[in-house]
């Protein structure tokens, strides 16, 4: 077979002019099928779960759509302590959850003293089980001590890696050689990174989306997260088109395409899109879920986008929801700790 799908699963790579024609949509539907099938040769039908628990929507941070930005003068902020954060591991743990995701907004509270102290507090309670970091960006000091601490991945989306299209989403302040600098000294580091970016961000082309795959490309994180853009009412970008799910599907796939072996969550926000969304997102070639186990009082406080779903579920309601959702789309939730199986990336067996 000589279609353009069959050669990005061949080469892992395809010249941009070819990319270009799989983000407009031809070949979708055999595209979306080799990229579950890829995910089923890596991982067969095993779906990792991450406990998310949202722990600060305060941010210094002020990005054009991210509904918790500093600007954001109807946020109603919230950050948890340690205890909090320890309670809802707890809870996860009972639910089976062997990684918690820690994502908060650059919240100045948390000091390197604070989150070292609430890394090394479930580090030790749950010495069997992953602690991510989502935290944003921080010195290559503080990276390394809470990685002493205890945590072994961090995402830090990456957002846009055409520096243009990255100052039209963020304010001055912000640079994208800083946030390339931090996912540079994470893998040093030796986290496990993730990054990612938002499709249909305002402003956004096909030929950015290039330059994010040609830039994952070269980073080669473990983890890729991205999701469509979807607007929050409070925010600059609140009168911009909301991204695609279709285009979010198609990258999901061409993403599982080059990177075979990456852990590729199916995101809340593609359930937002779209009620269905998560599960053709694994259709697609994702093969990891986030629930949320954030206490339900603070949920709707961690508000990016508007409509956000699972604000009003008890943990375990997500925990059944997303099982019946995982098993309907026709895999099954893996609660081990998931992590990258990079041996294969290289085709080399172990
Ligand atoms: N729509 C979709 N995703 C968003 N994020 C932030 N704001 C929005 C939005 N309005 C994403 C960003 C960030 C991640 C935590 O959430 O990519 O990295
Ligand atoms: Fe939270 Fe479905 S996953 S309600």
């Amino acid at each position: 077979m000589s279609t353009i799908t069959e050669r990005l699963k061949q080469h892992r790579d395809l010249p941009d002019e070819d990319l270009l024609r799989l983000l407009e949509g031809q070949e979708e539907e055999t595209l979306i099928a080799e990229g579950d099938k890829v995910r089923r040769e890596n991982y067969g039908d095993a779906v990792y779960v991450r406990g998310l628990i949202e722990f600060s929507s305060f941010c210094r941070n002020d990005c054009y759509y991210c509904g918790i930005r500093r600007s954001n003068r109807k946020a109603d902020r919230y950050r948890l302590d340690r205890e909090t954060i320890l309670s809802c591991c707890r809870e996860g743990y009972g639910l089976g959850y062997r990684t918690f995701v820690l994502q908060g907004g650059e919240d100045p509270y948390y000091t390197d003293q604070v989150l070292t102290g609430i890394v090394e507090a479930i580090h030790r309670e749950f010495p069997d089980c992953a602690i991510t970091l989502s935290a944003g960006e921080r010195t290559t000091e503080s990276y390394r001590k809470l990685f002493e601490a205890g945590a072994r991945r961090y995402l830090l989306r990456h957002e846009a890696a055409d520096p243009d299209l990255y100052r039209m989403l963020h304010p001055a302040g912000m640079r994208l050689d800083n946030r390339i600098r931090c996912l540079r000294d994470l893998k040093e580091i030796g986290y496990q990174v993730g990054s990612g970016f938002m499709v249909g961000a305002p402003g956004q082309t096909g030929e950015h989306l290039i330059r994010d795959i040609r830039f994952l490309q070269e980073l080669e994180p473990d983890m890729i997260g991205i999701g469509p853009y979807l607007r929050h009412e409070n925010t600059p970008f609140r009168d911009r088109e909301d991204g695609s799910m279709q285009l979010t599907l198609r990258l999901i796939a061409i993403l599982r395409l080059i990177f075979p072996w990456a852990l590729i969550p199916s995101t809340t926000a593609l359930g937002t899109i779209h009620p269905s969304g998560r599960e053709l997102g694994l259709q697609a070639g994702a093969n990891v879920v986030m629930p949320n186990l954030s206490p339900v009082e603070v949920r709707e406080k961690y508000e990016l986008y508007d409509n956000k779903i699972c604000t009003g579920e008890e943990s375990a309601q997500c925990r059944s929801c997303l099982e019946a959702r995982v098993f309907a789309a026709g895999y099954r939730i893996v609660t081990d700790i998931g992590d990258v199986k990079k041996n294969r990336a290289s085709g080399h067996d172990l």
